[in-house]
């Protein structure tokens, strides 16, 4: 019997926005641990070479094409991970956009509607949908939701963004208040600025990089590679007394 169990042996995991970046690495690092994986994003093409990666450590890996923003797409997601891989006892609900920089007075409502539909809202669907899923097998699950350093600081040019972040980290406490006695814990990461296409107008504008450097203890941005132990960390029996936190992984740039 192991102290610490961050083994996820027997285990089947979704995770959204799982075709690139951060997700990507949380979807390959779930099954190093042992997971069986589904990833869920728009483009296939770039969901597939996930799955390539998931079965190169030996693990299953399904795609399931989706867009967040459509219910159906999710009850779909649900459904075939059910029927694929047996069962669902972990969520990582990681897929998120931000259409439109600038000052909040200028975003349009458009743009305020698909941040939040993204963002905000599918995660709420999602979780309720692997809720079912996981009481159906009765031995209780994980989920995890990514917010950002922008939920817990405003961060300029990104207000609707940063208000949609800050709602996830309380859907997090209030799903884990109402949905602990189910046996479903949720936890969330909340990471700084991480090298990712999502991210690629902050980090590819010297002046804006220049200025996260200075504030970053570490001195550098973060790699999508260093969110994932977190994620196994609260996806793993690691985690087993921990629900409603967030973890912010930023290299101490908010410290
Ligand atoms: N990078 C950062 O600096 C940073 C910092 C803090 C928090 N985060 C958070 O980390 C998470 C991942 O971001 P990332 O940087 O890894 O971004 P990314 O590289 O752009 O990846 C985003 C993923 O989400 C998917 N996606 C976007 N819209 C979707 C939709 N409507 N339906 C389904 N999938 C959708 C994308 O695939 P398709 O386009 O094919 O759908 C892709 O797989 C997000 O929640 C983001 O807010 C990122």
């Amino acid at each position: 019997m192991t102290v610490a169990n961050f083994s996820l042996a027997g285990k089947v995991a979704i995770v959204t926005g799982g075709s690139r970046g951060i997700g990507r690495s949380i979807a390959v690092a779930l099954a190093e641990a042992g997971a069986d994986v589904c990833v869920a994003a728009r483009k296939p093409e770039a969901l597939e070479e996930t799955v390539a990666a998931i079965k190169a450590t030996g693990r299953k890996g399904i795609a399931v094409p989706t867009n967040v923003r459509e219910a159906e797409g999710l009850q779909n997601l649900v459904t075939e991970t059910k029927k694929q891989l047996g069962r669902i006892d972990i969520l990582v609900n990681n897929a998120a956009t931000n259409p439109q920089f600038g000052p909040i007075a200028n975003l349009e409502e458009r743009a305020w509607d698909a941040i939040m539909n993204t963002n905000v809202k599918s995660a709420w669907l999602l979780s309720k949908l692997v809720r079912e899923a996981i009481k159906e097998h009765g031995e209780g699950g994980s989920i995890i939701n990514v917010s950002s350093t922008g939920g817990l600081r405003a961060s300029g040019g990104l207000g609707g963004y940063s208000v949609s972040k800050a709602a996830i980290i309380m859907l997090t406490q209030v799903c884990a208040k109402e949905w602990g006695t189910d046996g479903i814990r949720v936890n969330c990461i909340a990471p700084g600025l991480i090298k990712t296409e999502f991210s690629r107008a902050l980090w590819d504008n010297e002046a804006i990089l220049k200025n996260s450097l200075t504030q970053s203890p570490l001195r550098r941005i973060g790699d999508p590679d260093e969110m994932a132990g977190a994620v196994v960390y609260f996806a793993s029996g690691a985690s087993s007394f921990t629900t409603g936190q967030t973890l912010v992984l930023d290299g101490g740039g908010l410290a």
